[in-house]
């Protein structure tokens, strides 16, 4: 079969679909070519993400990797989440065909973009080396 059951699970059953109201950092990502555009909302309490949900408009392989990289972040320190890579969120779906790696790349581009987001908001100092361009050698 092309995709996981964990892909297809997270596609028919997203985790933390929505919006958050006066959310802490908001990160908002396109990949140009396919179009697909990715939000993600991040409420953060003593440096923790207490609550992160997320809009996709984008294939199914998008909205899977979103609803990882959510249930992923969720209660986490933020420097953990600092460090996700769009690599873990393929390795917990159990994989993504290769034309469908960017697609997780989008995922990992939307958190890193809603920290910044809430660093940048905050007046917090940060490392951009902490968010590299990111870049995916299955994209097309
Ligand atoms: Fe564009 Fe999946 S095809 S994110």
């Amino acid at each position: 079969m092309l995709y996981s059951e964990k892909v297809m699970d997270h596609f028919r059953n997203p985790r933390n679909v929505g919006v958050i109201e006066h959310a802490d950092g908001v990160g908002e990502v396109g990949n140009a070519k396919c179009g697909d555009i990715m939000k993600i909302y991040l409420k953060i309490d003593h440096d923790t993400v207490s609550d992160v949900k997320f809009e996709t408009f984008g294939c199914g392989s998008a909205i899977a990797s979103s609803s990882m990289a959510t249930e992923m972040i969720k209660g986490k320190p933020l420097d953990q989440v600092a460090d996700l890579t769009n690599k873990a969120v393929v390795e917990a779906l159990d994989g993504l065909p290769a034309h469908k790696l960017h697609c997780s790349v989008l995922a990992e581009e939307a958190v890193k973009a809603a920290l910044k987001d809430y660093y940048n908001k905050q007046g917090i100092p940060y490392d951009p080396k902490q968010f590299p361009d990111i870049s995916c050698a299955g994209c097309h």
